[in-house]
């Protein structure tokens, strides 16, 4: 069955006279699975609905910012309750010392924290940190990694990105990305290259589970070796944590895999779907930001009152007794009898999962690094995302993504899914 879309079809084609490519960040375009893409009305629980009124079984939830699912009632109220007593000041709040403490409460890490809008601005800032308390200029970052769109990161870029050229973009000058070095990812040999010919590297930026390559984990063994030789040549260890913080865990990849980074950004579920970020580390390296120190850095809407009370409300959620354990059991309902299939019959497809987050790649049987996907089967995904489309099902629409499950999922949505991925699985 194909959707008759016609609304959508009808307002992207407005949109793209007056925005370029009809949307507000490129991946949205679907342009990848050549398509049309949603044009969403509302959404609420698992569910979305577009503005022809089909819904979907939302997969991407906000690219893994909603863990709690849509229009959650507490969310809804703890926002709704701070727009009615203002929502933007430019002036210091209670809630951000509130808000900063619970969140130093779960990541040992770091003493200090910094709210900012988005986790672009998060990478970009912890990467001038690191500059600035180190006094060195380069930064090494990892192909297929994502971490915004600031010039000095978008090299080899993962997610969106991935499919220009070099991926990397028009518009930074090559002196904006001559100290940016960026390396296979998982791959040990490569860091200890580096580390044994330089002397002059400021930080190593990763994702410590890297989820804009589709889901691809690091394996313990390379962040070791980050964290050793990082260490040794007073380097700092950055985890960009924007996608794996609160969703892997309350102390994110780095509690799950008991590796201590340097500094910490942290995005998406951080602010229950409004924008806020932020960054952190010890107060050493805190310390070096404006107004004590001389890294500059600033925002009319950091820590603003709206997204911090979304925020608080969400860690309620995700502190309480059993809340990852729950999803957990709703990954393996979804899962656990894809990946029997997969070990079974072996075609060439693998399933990489960690807690609520997945991806399916296909035509390859192991993808460690963003090398790996050059042989990957980028039509096959197309006809997997379009199967599951029409049939009221939204993946993330890239192989370069990850899929993401939420507290509000249900187990018949759950089953409706597997059946569908299963029944698309036996035929390809
Ligand atoms: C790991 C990671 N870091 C940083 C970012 C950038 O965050 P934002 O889109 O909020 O600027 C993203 C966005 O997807 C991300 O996945």
């Amino acid at each position: 069955m194909v959707l008759e879309r016609q609304m959508s079809e009808k307002i992207f084609s407005e949109s793209c006279a007056c925005i370029p490519g009809g949307v507000s960040s490129p991946v949205r375009a679907f342009r990848e699975m050549s398509m049309t893409p949603l044009i969403v009305e509302e959404g609420r629980g698992d569910c979305i609905r577009d503005v022809d009124g089909h819904e979907y079984i939302d997969f991407c939830m906000s690219w893994g910012a909603l863990i709690l699912g849509h229009a959650h009632p507490d969310i809804v109220a703890s926002a709704q309750t701070q727009m009615a007593k203002g929502s933007s000041f430019g002036i210091a709040t209670a809630l951000e010392n509130i808000f900063a403490r619970k969140i130093l409460s779960h990541f040992p890490s770091m003493e200090k924290l910094r709210f900012v809008s988005s986790g672009t601005e998060a990478t970009m800032t912890a990467i001038r940190v690191a500059r600035g308390y180190t006094g060195k200029p380069v930064i090494i970052k990892f192909n297929g990694n994502y971490h915004g769109h600031s010039d000095s990161l978008l090299v080899r870029a993962g997610s969106g990105v991935s499919y220009l050229p070099e991926a990397s973009s028009l518009g930074i000058p090559s002196e904006m990305v001559q100290n940016t070095i960026s390396l296979p990812y998982n791959d040990v040999d490569a860091i200890r290259r580096v580390f044994s010919t330089r002397t002059d590297i400021a930080g190593v930026i990763l994702e410590p589970v890297a989820a804009n390559m589709g889901l691809v984990p690091a394996s313990k063994e390379f962040l070791e070796v980050l964290r050793e030789e990082t260490a040794k040549a007073d380097t700092l260890l950055i985890f960009d944590e924007v996608i794996s913080g609160f969703r892997i865990g309350l102390s994110g990849a780095q509690g799950h895999y008991g590796i201590i980074p340097d500094m910490t950004c942290l995005g998406k579920i951080l602010g229950g779907g409004f924008p806020a970020a932020a960054l952190g580390a010890k107060a050493a390296i805190m310390d070096v930001l404006a107004p004590i120190g001389a890294v500059y850095q600033a925002g009319t809407l950091s820590g603003n009152p709206v997204a911090m009370q979304a925020g608080l409300s969400v860690l309620s959620h995700l502190e309480q007794d059993g809340f990852y354990t729950a999803l957990q059991k709703k990954a393996d309902r979804l899962l656990n009898p894809i990946e029997e299939w997969i070990h079974q019959h072996r075609p060439n497809v693998c399933l990489h999962r960690l807690g609520s987050m997945f991806t399916l790649f296909f035509g390859v049987n192991k993808v460690e690094k963003r090398e790996d996907l050059f042989a990957a089967d980028l039509a096959a995904f197309q006809r997997f995302f379009h199967s599951l489309f029409h049939q009221g099902i939204y993946l993330s629409p890239s192989q370069f993504e990850a899929h993401f499950l939420s507290s509000a999922h249900t187990e018949e949505h759950i089953d409706k899914t597997r059946e569908a991925i299963l029944a698309f699985l036996r035929n390809y």
